[in-house]
């Protein structure tokens, strides 16, 4: 089968030297579309394709209208909102991702912020410690117990919220269970968000929310940008001059924060939580494995739209 690795956002080179063993030792051919810089080049390079390992590659119904021989588009990495997951199901493509692969580049880049924030951007200034803070997690999936984990390490305090886990599950991975976003966000001296983009979970992190923090609090966002509402978010920020926002997701309204808030607001230009070298094999390599498998047996395992 032939297989399109299309990275806009390119793998480390030892990721793709995996990716490509692992089909051409199973007999499949590998074409590569990398930095590609427009959505055309995409709806080009699927022509004649039977599957497709992506990143946060759009994969909208044109691209799969372009392809009538694709079978499988596995997202190497969690998130899977880029996928138009209605028109794969009506094509009978099968949609996978690789759910943990990169968590922990992620985690760790969470962690990381909070540090930046907490030292005003490594600048001489004054900063704070997160020892002895209040973290709560939005979300204790794959990324959000990591980020949990770690910073206790550090000695935080962790609580979270996860409607898909019971209070014995978030007890488990060392949080103690809120029950409402409400209490959590008042309760947290940092919050991170892990939620994925649903419609409806978009824009559901607003002013009401975000005001209800504590004094002194940052908002870390390594989940999407389209959770936040960001007038929101520009509001609080405007009435609340204690409050920090931090994003691996650059914001729409980026360059009107940073005029207005200064060091009280940061955003990566590139979403880079997951670009590790480790995070870029171990997704990129699961996602080749899935692929052999799945045309070898005919394993879904990790199919999200079933
Ligand atoms: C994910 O959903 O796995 C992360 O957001 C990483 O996305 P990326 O592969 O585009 O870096």
């Amino acid at each position: 089968m032939k297989v399109l690795l299309a990275t806009q956002k390119p793998f480390a080179a030892k990721a793709v030297e995996g990716i490509v063993s692992i089909l051409t030792e199973a007999g499949h051919e590998v074409v590569k579309l990398e930095k590609y810089a427009e959505q055309a080049d995409l709806v080009k390079a699927v022509a004649d394709v039977e599957a497709m390992i992506i990143r946060s590659d759009k994969v909208t119904e044109e691209v799969m209208a372009a392809a009538p021989k694709l079978k499988i588009v596995v997202r190497a990495g969690a998130g899977f909102d880029n996928v138009d997951l209605a028109a794969a199901t009506a094509k009978g493509i099968v949609v996978m991702n690789t759910p943990g692969q990169n968590s922990n580049a992620v985690a760790e880049l969470a962690l990381g912020l909070m540090i930046f924030m907490a030292r005003t951007h490594f600048t001489p200034a004054t900063g704070s410690e997160l020892q002895g803070k209040r973290l709560g997690v939005q979300a204790y999936g794959n990324v959000g117990r990591l980020v949990g984990q770690k910073a206790k390490a550090l000695g935080m305090e962790i609580c979270a919220l996860d409607p898909f886990l019971t209070d014995e599950q978030i007890i488990a991975g060392g949080a103690t269970p809120v029950h409402s976003v409400e209490e959590l966000y008042a309760s947290s001296d940092y919050l991170s968000i892990h939620i994925p983009a649903l419609p409806s979970t978009i824009g559901s992190i607003g002013y009401d929310l975000i005001t209800k923090m504590p004094k002194g609090a940052t908002l870390v966002n390594t989940a999407r940008k389209e959770v936040i509402d960001e007038e929101g978010l520009r509001k609080a920020l405007e009435e609340r001059e204690d409050l920090k926002y931090v994003a691996d997701v650059m914001p729409d309204n980026y360059d009107k924060l940073t005029k207005n808030f200064g060091y009280r607001v940061f955003a990566t230009p590139k979403k880079m939580g997951a670009q590790t070298a480790e995070a870029n094999v171990n997704a990129g390599l699961a996602a080749a494995r899935q692929i052999v498998d799945f045309f070898a047996t005919g394993n879904r395992k990790f199919q999200v739209n079933k």
